[in-house]
């Protein structure tokens, strides 16, 4: 467990003063002029040492990422995208920095910014999060005027700070639609190659990453990537923000050790699972995105990306969302599904076509208005569209179905059962008694 004194946004909560004086008091923009001072190389070298993988859900290597930046400008700018459109469902860590701690991501930005030569960074918020872009601004001019960052700023490498506003579509999280839609043109995944970082945005050198990935780049320089690198566990290192949401006493955000048990986790932040660990179904650890963890695999799991993977799940954004047994576990699933489907931007067949397939059976499943062997034709139709499409949307809508048949193929069939009257093991009686609406319902999982 985490100890106080290793905590790095000591704001999370927001109790104290968010702005300069208060973000000052807690550490930030200390020693920043001397981190330049170890030259690009330094950084990314310390950034490298500590371990850091990318938060925003893949977990890839951050110091490695800004090294594919190319060592020398051949006259393109070079720029730095900081990624907070926070749309995966049950993610809300990123909001509480920008409002909270919104210094700790300014310096971020002009440590990482420098690390690849980029003179500028363009901040990307999701369309809902009005209050947090007014606070970041404020942060941001506060930066200005102190002359921590902008042209001829203290630190000797002049640094400029946008903000952008997106309008709410979760598909601009990912990051080439993101550019896209920075662009000012419609917010569809890129096609790659051509990688980011040599070809992002508007054509130049580019590296996108997630809020939290850059907010804690200040800490790791002032204590050492050792010391960020002894949290945790090898290649899971460093401290990491949690959102917990659900079925718990106390849903919260906490900022943990990376690789701490979920049952630690939920029972020493959230007061436990509602009506007692033994009331535990299922746990989807990562954000909506991942495939669910049956109760008996969950006691001593370690929260953290390869343990996850060994699972067949993931710590995607580490957002716990919690089901105890009052949950009816398809009509979530079939719930997630919907949101899939009204998100997919329609590029690629599979992911279009796909997720509303996905939808219709498992809104029929959740009544029991199927045929069983259509649970092995739903799986095989999630393994046609996971990694045949542009962008990670597919994937992300096809491994939550895949959770729940690996795991509650018994529930669907029981509820075929249920619905046919006809508890026959090859369940081969159910036609559907009326058609699925054309169009979704006022509730996204049909008939209540
Ligand atoms: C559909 C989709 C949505 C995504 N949404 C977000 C998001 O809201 N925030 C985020 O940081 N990354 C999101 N990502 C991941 C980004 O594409 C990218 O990997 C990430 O911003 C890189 O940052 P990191 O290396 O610091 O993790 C999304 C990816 C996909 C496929
Ligand atoms: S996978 Fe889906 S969201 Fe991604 S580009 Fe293809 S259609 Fe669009």
């Amino acid at each position: 467990m985490l100890k106080d004194k290793d905590r790095i946004f000591k704001n999370l909560y927001g109790l104290h003063d968010w702005g300069l004086e208060g973000a000052r008091r807690r550490g930030a923009w200390d020693g920043t002029k001397k981190f330049l001072e170890m030259g690009r190389d330094g950084i990314i070298e310390e950034v490298k040492n500590s371990g850091l993988r990318g938060r925003g859900g893949a977990g890839f290597p951050t110091g490695l990422k800004w090294s594919f930046m190319p060592r020398e400008s051949d006259g393109r700018p070079h720029y730095l995208v900081v990624n907070a459109d926070e749309s995966e469902p049950g993610t809300c860590k990123d909001r509480e920095i920008m409002r909270h701690d919104p210094h700790l991501l300014i310096e971020g930005c002009l440590l990482a910014g420098f690390a690849m030569g980029a003179n500028t960074a363009y901040i990307y918020l999701r369309g809902e999060f009005i209050h947090e872009r007014e606070r970041l601004q404020a942060a941001v001019d506060e930066a200005y005027e102190a002359g921590l960052i902008g042209k001829n700023n203290i630190h000797g490498h002049d640094f400029d700070v946008y903000l952008h506003h997106g309008a709410g579509a979760y598909i601009c999280g990912e990051e080439t639609a993101l550019l896209e839609s920075l662009e000012g043109k419609k917010g569809q995944p890129r096609l790659k190659p051509p990688f980011p970082a040599n070809c992002g945005l508007y054509g130049a050198p580019t590296t996108v990453n997630n809020v939290e990935s850059i907010a804690v780049v200040p800490d790791i320089m002032r204590r050492g990537a050792t010391w960020f690198s002894s949290i945790g566990r090898p290649n899971n290192s460093g401290t990491k923000l949690f959102c917990i949401s659900g079925h718990v006493e106390r849903p919260c955000n906490v900022e943990e050790e990376m690789g701490i048990p979920l049952r630690t986790l939920l029972e020493k932040h959230c007061g436990g699972v509602r009506g007692g660990w033994d009331n535990l179904l299922a746990v989807i650890p990562g954000g909506s995105s991942v495939p669910c963890i049956p109760a008996m695999e969950c006691g001593d799991l370690p929260m953290d990306f390869d343990t996850l993977v060994k699972h067949k799940s993931g710590l995607g954004t580490a957002a716990v969302i919690v089901m105890d047994k009052s949950t009816d576990i398809i009509r979530a699933i079939a719930r997630l599904s919907y949101f899939y489907k009204h998100e997919s931007c329609g590029q690629c067949t599979p992911c279009r076509e796909g997720t509303g397939w996905m939808w219709r059976v498992l809104t029929r499943m959740a009544e029991g208005r199927a045929q069983k062997r259509e649970i092995d034709m739903l799986f095989e139709v999630t393994k046609q569209v996971e990694g045949h499409t542009i962008c990670a949307l597919g994937d992300a809508a096809a491994w939550p179905v895949q959770g729940l048949i690996r795991h509650f193929r018994h529930v669907i069939e029981a509820r075929i059962d249920e619905y046919a009257g006809n508890p026959d093991p090859d369940g081969a009686v159910t036609e559907p008694a009326e058609q699925p609406p054309a169009s979704p319902p006022a509730s996204p999982v049909a008939a209540e």
